[in-house]
C-alpha cells in the first residue's frame, strides 16, 4: 500500500495560510508559512506500530536561500536546522526524505522555520 499522505492544508497552521497561487500542489493547497522564525506546521499521524520509517516533506523553495526548519516528533526535536534548499521556483516542489521514530498511536510532528524568513513552502509529508 502506499504511504499515507498528509496534506499540510489540513494540518494545524501557526502563523501561516493556505494557499494555491503556485502550481504543482498535491490535495487543495500548500502553506506559505509567514517569514518569521518560529512559524509552524503540525500533522497529527496516526501509526499503527512504534519504530522508525522514511519521513518526506513535500516543499517548495523558490528563493536562492536555504529555509531551515527544526523537525519535532512528539515535541522532541528529531532534527534541528534541516535543510530546505532552493527548489528553483516556488512551482517546483522537491522531496525530503528522513528517518524518523514513531509511537504507536497518536502522534505529532511539527515543522518550524528556524530563521526569520520561516519555512519553504510546504505541500504535504509522507510516512
Ligand atoms: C512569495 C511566494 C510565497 C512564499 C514567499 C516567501 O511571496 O509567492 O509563496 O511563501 O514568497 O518568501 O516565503
Ligand atoms: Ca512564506
Amino acid at each position: 500500500a502506499a504511504a499515507p499522505r498528509y496534506e499540510a492544508e489540513d494540518a494545524t497552521i501557526f502563523q501561516g495560510a493556505v494557499e494555491s497561487n503556485h502550481a504543482g500542489f498535491t490535495g487543495t493547497g500548500f502553506v506559505n508559512s509567514d517569514n518569521v522564525a518560529g512559524s509552524y506546521v503540525e500533522f497529527a499521524v496516526n501509526a499503527a506500530r512504534s519504530g522508525p520509517r522514511t519521513l518526506t516533506v513535500r516543499y517548495a523553495n523558490g528563493t536562492t536561500a536555504d529555509r531551515p526548519m527544526d523537525l519535532t516528533v512528539n515535541g522532541v526535536v528529531a532534527q534541528a536546522g534541516r535543510s530546505f534548499g532552493p527548489t528553483g521556483s516556488w512551482a517546483s516542489w522537491a522531496d525530503s526524505a528522513l528517518t524518523v521514530t514513531l509511537n504507536a498511536g497518536a502522534n505529532t510532528i511539527r515543522l518550524t522555520g528556524a530563521t526569520a524568513y520561516g519555512g519553504p513552502n510546504l505541500d504535504r509529508i509522507t510516512l
